[in-house]
């Protein structure tokens, strides 16, 4: 693992004036979130977009969210805010949610990939909105991870991504939430839920008075809904807990060396290779997920065996980046193997 301590700041008061003065002069900032890391650009100026867009080796048809302080006019960047909108704002923002909304003209084409909508949000990290009050702009910003890459959710994690290429990065502490916002589209009638995330379909059933619709393949284009996403290069697996002891061995038996994310699993008596807990429950699952799969795929461990949480509610965000996270690949569990 790379050491770039040098381009990590604390949010003093001399690091944030750089940090604003960077994003003035057009340059990349790497910048806290209560979901994950960003990478932050000067949403009005397109060549820093362009920028951001080569560092993060993403393509230039993927869209990416503007970050608003709590104050900030929405009308200067979104064209029309449907009453759901309004209602999912005032209940949830700040917070972890994106909307989709359809964008003002004065928002560039380059920030949405070419879309007439646009991705919007309120953080409400301390020092995301204290960069973005000072600022006084839209900060575009996507994951600060490499494009396919597993989000950081610490200012080490981000210098672990792009070293000396990207010279400053403000640090906030880990990400108190750990996966990326919530993404509402409100452009199509019924709300959609582009993107699973800490405010959950049922919060967002409550304020809206209807299930928000699931995102279908007709959704605009969210680069976090390719199947691959959010992925650690070492190949990684999902076993159900009463598959994992077996999972475990054949990998032994084919001298594989294994590491182990487990949820509430026991670590067998024999097992030599990496074994990490990430507990039994959601909120904290998934401040740690990240760290954890980072972690991991450091270890140089020839396969990654990930503990299936359960598929409720309160999992759908994590389960939805793991099985991304895995390509959906999985061991074959008892039920599919059959009774024998
Ligand atoms: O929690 C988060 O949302 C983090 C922090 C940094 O705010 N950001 C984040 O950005 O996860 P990114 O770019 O890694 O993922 C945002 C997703 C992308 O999949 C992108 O395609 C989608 O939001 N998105 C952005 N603008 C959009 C738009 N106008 N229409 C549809 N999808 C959009
Ligand atoms: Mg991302």
């Amino acid at each position: 693992m790379l050491q770039h301590a040098d381009s990590i700041w604390a949010p003093s008061t001399d690091g944030m004036a750089l940090a604003v003065s960077r994003l003035r002069a057009g340059e990349l900032v790497g910048f806290p979130t209560e979901t994950v890391y960003g990478l932050g650009a000067d949403a009005a100026n397109e060549r820093a977009i362009v920028k951001l867009f080569a560092l993060k080796g993403r393509p230039a048809n993927h869209p990416v969210i503007v970050h608003l302080a709590p104050n900030a006019d929405l009308e200067r960047w979104a064209r029309r805010i449907p009453p759901a909108a309004r209602t999912v704002i005032e209940k949830f923002a700040p917070g972890p949610l994106t909307l989709i909304l359809p964008k003002s003209d004065a928002v560039s084409e380059v920030v949405t990939g070419g879309q007439k909508n646009v991705g919007l949000r309120f953080p409400s990290h301390p020092v995301a909105q204290r960069l973005l009050r000072d600022f006084g702009g839209g900060v575009a910003a996507p994951s600060a991870n490499r494009f396919g890459n597993v989000s950081p959710t610490t200012a080490q994690h981000v210098a672990d991504e792009f070293g000396a290429e990207l010279p400053m990065i403000l640090d906030g502490g880990p990400c108190p939430i750990g996966i990326e916002s919530t993404i509402v589209d409100f452009t199509r009638g019924a709300a959609v839920l582009l993107r699973p995330g800490a405010i959950s379909a049922q919060q967002l059933t409550e304020a809206l008075g209807y299930a928000p619709l699931a995102g279908t393949r007709a959704s605009p284009r969210v680069s976090g809904s390719l199947a691959s996403h959010y992925a650690p290069k070492t190949e990684s697996r999902l076993a159900k807990p009463f598959d994992l002891a077996a999972a475990i061995r054949t990998a032994a038996m084919s001298g594989r060396k294994v590491g182990v994310l487990a949820r509430i699993a026991v670590r067998p008596a024999d097992f030599d290779g990496i074994w990490r807990q990430a507990g039994p429950e959601s909120a904290l699952y998934a401040r740690a997920l990240y760290a954890e799969l980072r972690l991991l795929d450091a270890a140089g461990v020839d396969l990654i065996l990930i503990e299936e949480p359960p598929p409720a509610l309160d999992w759908q965000a994590i389960n939805d980046r793991l099985h991304r996270a895995t390509h959906s690949g999985r061991t074959p569990s008892r039920a599919a193997r059959g009774s024998r």
